[in-house]
């Protein structure tokens, strides 16, 4: 039987563009460890759901000889698919051809695949490997830069944008994915700086490898660029596979309810222990988070950067919910420059989304220091009140131990619209810590007293029971009810419930102005 020439055609030119940059340079991109585009695309979403466009579209530059290179689909798979059965866009750059470098012809297919995610509502993800700018096109390619920034601005808040790093990104190409809300890297094969070791050297004659100025251990540790990291590009996408069964479809929707075996009424007798003793001893937030969300799941976001916070999401009750909990395990639960910035674009992006923050207090107050004021820890502590006091979405507040001074504000008080704000006995509401308080205060009798030490332990105790409990805090209706530790998941389950109608908003403006 002879196949019809026209078919023949399409069938030949479909399978050349699957062959982006032919096979040898497939067989490089393997040896380096790395998948190709359209392998990626395979593995994160579900089998057999990908529909791409524009792999007829070719690049129009005639410069340096390009006219004579054509791949079909250039150097961007795109498209659409699902992951768990919904709707996602995608595109994923192929280091196949031309390094998977961005030109007019790259940036239009994925600005099309940006538009109609907008349209149809549903999360963009981007699978990044690219060498940059295309050289040879010149501020063409600038403007294409341009024309994607643009969107990701536009889109951003209206429906989550993921970024994944699968090889280099660097000069402004990483502002796209700095734009979107959340980027992955993968460990050892890719990396991201505005510029590379080799202007560095020149500039600041430091030298330094590609690993050690922008790799994924650097973006996740020490810059908090990167969210999250992977071991391989297979458990990278893994990540945004789990990532996306906590967000909605966009900013209209809801977060999906996951139905799950755990019981909202379980109550969980450990956490009546969990806090020692000794008010300055530490103890895990993550433990106590872990014993009250459905199955101990808890979806860590930036674990490694700024720890002294911990931020996350996880499900309670089959509702999705993000998590911001101070950890006294690190710092004693300080709040920094870091830990502000870190939770505060976390609660933004949890109210964008119209996910219910659930927040674990205990703070001894912000870290001291001139490193701190100079580095400006006013303007970095205030993003995170601004950020808490403009979330409209369900506000729920634990209080376990410490929450003193300027941070009991901040962490999801009462006062800035917490719908619930619980404490568990082990509580200590007051402006300051004991110790603080009476050197300050009792500061002239100490220094006349005979006996100082002795002096000052009696008022440290007298303070102690004073106010170092949440029930002065509880006689003005700060917090709403004092509670069993081991009955807080039922507690936070009910009240999530309850607010699940929640309707509050902000004053019409056009935008604020947070204290960036
Ligand atoms: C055109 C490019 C390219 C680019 C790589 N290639 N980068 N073509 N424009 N930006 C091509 C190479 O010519 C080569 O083609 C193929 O891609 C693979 O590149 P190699 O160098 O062989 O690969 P490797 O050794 O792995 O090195 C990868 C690399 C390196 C580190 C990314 O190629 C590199 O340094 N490229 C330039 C990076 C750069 O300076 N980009 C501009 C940054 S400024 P053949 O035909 O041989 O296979 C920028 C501004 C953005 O991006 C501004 C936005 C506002």
């Amino acid at each position: 039987m002879t196949i019809d020439p026209k078919i023949d055609e399409l069938l030949r030119k479909k399978a050349q563009a699957h062959q982006g940059g032919g096979e040898e340079r497939i067989k490089a991109q393997h040896q380096r460890g790395k998948l190709t585009a359209r392998e990626r695309i395979d593995l994160l979403l579900d089998k057999g759901s990908f529909r791409e466009l524009d792999c007829f579209v070719l690049h129009r530059t005639t410069d340096f000889g390009l006219d004579q290179q054509k791949f079909l689909g250039d150097s961007v798979v795109t498209g659409w698919g699902t992951i768990e059965g919904r709707l996602v866009y995608i595109f994923s750059q192929d280091f196949t051809v031309f390094g998977g470098s961005l030109g007019e012809a790259h940036a239009g297919k994925i600005c099309k695949i940006m538009d109609m995610a907008m349209k149809n509502g549903a999360p963009v993800i981007g699978l990044n490997d690219s060498g940059g700018a295309r050289i040879q096109e010149g501020v063409v390619s600038l403007g294409a830069y341009a024309d994607i920034f643009l969107r990701n601005t536009l889109a951003s808040g209206v429906i989550p944008q993921i970024s994944v790093i699968m090889g280099p990104c660097a000069g402004g190409a990483v502002y796209s994915p700095a734009l979107t809300d959340f980027i992955i890297m993968v460990r050892d094969s890719s990396y991201m700086f505005i510029t590379g070791p080799d202007v560095v050297k020149a500039v600041t004659h430091e030298d330094v490898t590609f690993e050690e100025l922008g790799g994924a251990d650097v973006h996740a540790e020490i810059s908090g660029v990167a969210h999250l990291s992977a071991s391989s590009e297979a458990s990278a996408l893994l990540l945004v596979r789990n990532l996306l069964a906590y967000l909605p479809q966009n900013n209209m929707e809801d977060p999906p309810f996951v139905p799950n075996g755990d019981d909202p009424l379980r109550m969980e007798n450990t956490l009546d222990t969990i806090i020692p003793d000794d008010p300055v001893k530490p103890y895990d937030i993550k433990e106590v988070i872990r014993f009250i969300v459905d199955d101990k799941q808890f979806f860590e976001i930036q674990e490694a950067y700024a720890p002294n916070i911990v931020i996350g999401f996880a499900h309670l009750g089959g509702y999705s919910i993000g998590i911001v909990a101070n950890q006294p395990a690190v710092l004693a639960g300080v709040l920094d420059i870091n830990s502000s910035e870190k939770a505060a674009r976390f609660v933004r992006f949890c109210d964008a989304f119209n996910i219910p923050l659930i927040t674990f207090v205990d703070v001894p107050g912000f870290l001291p220091g001139i490193a701190q004021e100079h580095g400006g820890i006013i303007r970095s502590g205030s993003k995170l009140l601004y950020a808490f006091c403009e979330a409209t979405v369900p506000k729920l507040t634990v209080i376990t131990r410490k929450a003193y001074g300027g941070a009991y504000d901040v962490m999801s008080s009462k006062h800035i619209r917490g719908d619930i704000n619980l404490a568990w006995p082990s509580a200590e509401i007051a402006v300051m810590g004991p110790d603080g308080a009476v050197n300050i205060i009792f500061r002239k009798e100490l220094s006349n007293s005979d006996d100082p030490v002795k002096r000052k332990a009696d008022l440290v105790a007298d303070y102690r029971e004073k106010f170092a409990n949440p029930y002065i805090a509880a006689s003005r209706g700060y917090i709403d009810d004092i509670i069993l530790p081991h009955e807080t998941r039922p507690r936070l389950i009910n009240a999530l419930e309850m607010l699940s109608n929640k309707r509050d908003s902000n004053p019409p403006k056009k935008h604020g102005c947070i204290p960036l």
